[in-house]
C-alpha cells in the first residue's frame, strides 16, 4: 500500500488487501489458535497464535501506516503494550515521565516496575528546562502523554524529543489525540503508543493496546517480548479495533467540532470554575496544541466549585453516562479523583477532587449541550 495515500485512505486500506482466496472485502477472522505444518518448521508463516495471527498482522500494519512508521505491534490492552516498553530496561535504569498520567500508568511504574528496580522522576513535562534537568546517565526513556489524562496538557514533542540524549527512547502516549490529530513518530518520538480501546477502535467494545515505531532493531526486541511474555490481543478483538480504525478520521473531525463547542459552553457556565482544553484560547499551550495538533479532540476536563458538585454533576447526566474509558462514538463523564485516577490518591500528583472529564462523543451537540446545561442546574 503506497505510503503517499492520505490517512484517511490508508485507516480504510492499509493492512487490509482483500483475502486472497475468497475476495472477501474484510479481513477475515483467523479465530484459530494454531496452524498446520506439512513438515517442521515448514508452514504458510504462522505456527501459534501468541507468535503471530494473520487477523493481528492486518492490525499491526494498519497501526504502522496511521502513525506513519514502520512497525506495528498490537496487545491484550493499552498497559500491556507499555508493559511491553518498559520490558526493554534493566533493573537500575531511569525513566523520566509526566507528572500527569493515565492513574493506571502511575500504578503500573510505581507499584509494580519499582520493585524490579526502574526508577521513576516525575516531572512537568510542560517544562522543558525541567524535563533536561532530570535526565542522569541511567536514563533510558523519556515517556510522554500528549494532551495528558486528565488536565490535557501537552508535551512539545519536537523539543522534547530533540532534549533527549541519544540513548534515551522518547515514548509518547497518543491515547488521547490518536493518529488523525498529531503523529508522534514525525516530531521525533522513537515509539508511540496507544490504549486501542480508546478512539481507534472507537466503539467501546474492545480493550487493546498498540505500539508503532521505525527502528528494525528495536522492533526486534518488542517483537520477542510480544511472544516471550504473551498479552496478545485475540483475533475478534483485533477485527474490531481494525473497523473502528475504518471511520477515525471522520469520528475525530466531530469529537474535535463537538468538543469545542462544548467546552466553549462550559466557559461560558457559572457553575463552572475552570475548563481545560487545548482548543481555547484560554488553555496555556493553545500555540502549541495550534502547531502539533490537526484538531482538538474530544476530551473536556473541568473544575467545579467542590467535590460534592462533581459527583452531583457526574450522576445527574443523561445522555453522557457515567462510566470509566474514553473516546467511543457515545459521550461519558466521570469523577477521575474516585475513578480513573483513583490510584493516584497517594501520589506526588492526585487529581483535584473537583475535577469532572468528559468524553464527547458525536452525538448531536445541541443534545449533549442541554444533558449538560441540565445537570448543571
Ligand atoms: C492515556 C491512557 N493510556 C493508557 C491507558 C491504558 O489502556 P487500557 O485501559 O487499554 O489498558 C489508558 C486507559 O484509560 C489511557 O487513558
Amino acid at each position: 500500500m503506497s505510503e503517499n495515500y492520505h490517512l484517511d485512505t490508508l485507516a480504510i486500506h492499509a493492512g487490509q488487501e482483500p483475502d486472497p482466496a475468497t475476495g472477501a472485502i474484510m479481513t477475515p477472522i483467523y479465530q484459530t489458535s494454531t496452524f498446520v505444518q506439512s513438515a517442521p518448521g515448514e508452514h504458510k508463516g504462522y505456527e501459534y497464535s501468541r507468535s503471530g495471527n494473520p487477523t493481528r498482522t492486518a492490525l499491526e500494519e494498519l497501526i504502522a501506516a496511521i502513525e506513519k512508521g514502520r512497525y506495528g505491534l498490537a496487545f491484550a490492552s493499552g498497559l500491556a503494550a507499555i508493559d511491553c516498553v518498559l520490558r526493554l530496561l534493566n533493573p537500575g535504569d531511569h525513566i523520566i515521565v509526566g507528572n500527569d498520567v493515565y492513574g493506571g500508568t502511575y500504578r503500573l511504574f510505581e507499584r509494580v516496575y519499582a520493585r524490579y528496580g526502574l526508577k521513576f522522576s516525575w516531572v512537568n513535562q510542560t517544562d522543558l528546562e525541567a524535563v533536561k534537568n532530570a535526565f542522569t546517565p541511567q536514563t533510558r526513556l523519556l515517556w510522554l502523554e500528549t494532551p495528558t489524562n486528565p488536565l490535557l496538557a501537552l508535551a512539545d514533542m519536537r523539543a522534547l524529543a530533540d532534549a533527549a540524549p541519544g540513548d534515551v527512547l522518547v515514548g509518547v502516549d497518543n491515547t488521547f489525540a490518536s493518529p488523525a490529530l498529531q503523529q508522534p513518530l514525525t516530531f521525533g518520538a522513537d515509539i508511540v503508543m496507544h490504549s486501542s480501546t480508546k478512539y481507534l477502535g472507537g466503539h467501546s467494545d474492545a480493550v487493546g493496546g498498540v505500539l508503532a515505531l521505525n527502528d528494525e532493531k528495536l522492533y526486534n526486541e518488542l517483537k520477542f517480548l510480544q511472544n516471550a511474555v504473551g498479552s496478545v490481543p485475540g483475533p475478534m478483538d483485533c477485527f474490531l479495533v481494525m473497523r473502528g480504525i475504518k471511520t477515525l478520521t471522520v469520528r475525530m473531525e466531530r469529537h474535535s467540532y463537538n468538543g469545542l463547542q462544548i467546552a466553549r459552553f462550559l466557559e461560558d457556565h457559572h457553575a463552572v470554575k475552570q475548563v481545560i482544553y487545548p482548543g481555547l484560547e484560554s488553555h496555556p499551550q493553545h500555540e502549541l496544541a495550534k502547531k502539533q495538533m490537526n484538531g482538538f479532540g474530544g476530551m473536556v476536563s473541568i473544575i467545579l466549585e467542590s467535590p460534592e458538585a462533581a459527583k452531583r454533576m457526574v450522576s445527574r447526566t443523561k445522555l453522557f453516562a457515567l462510566a470509566e474509558s474514553l473516546g467511543g462514538v457515545e459521550s461519558l463523564i466521570e469523577h477521575p479523583y474516585s475513578m480513573t485516577h483513583a490510584s493516584t490518591a497517594n501520589s506526588p500528583f492526585p487529581v483535584d477532587t473537583a475535577l469532572v472529564r468528559l468524553s464527547v462523543g458525536i452525538e448531536h451537540v445541541d443534545d449533549l449541550i442541554a444533558d449538560l446545561r441540565q445537570a448543571l442546574e
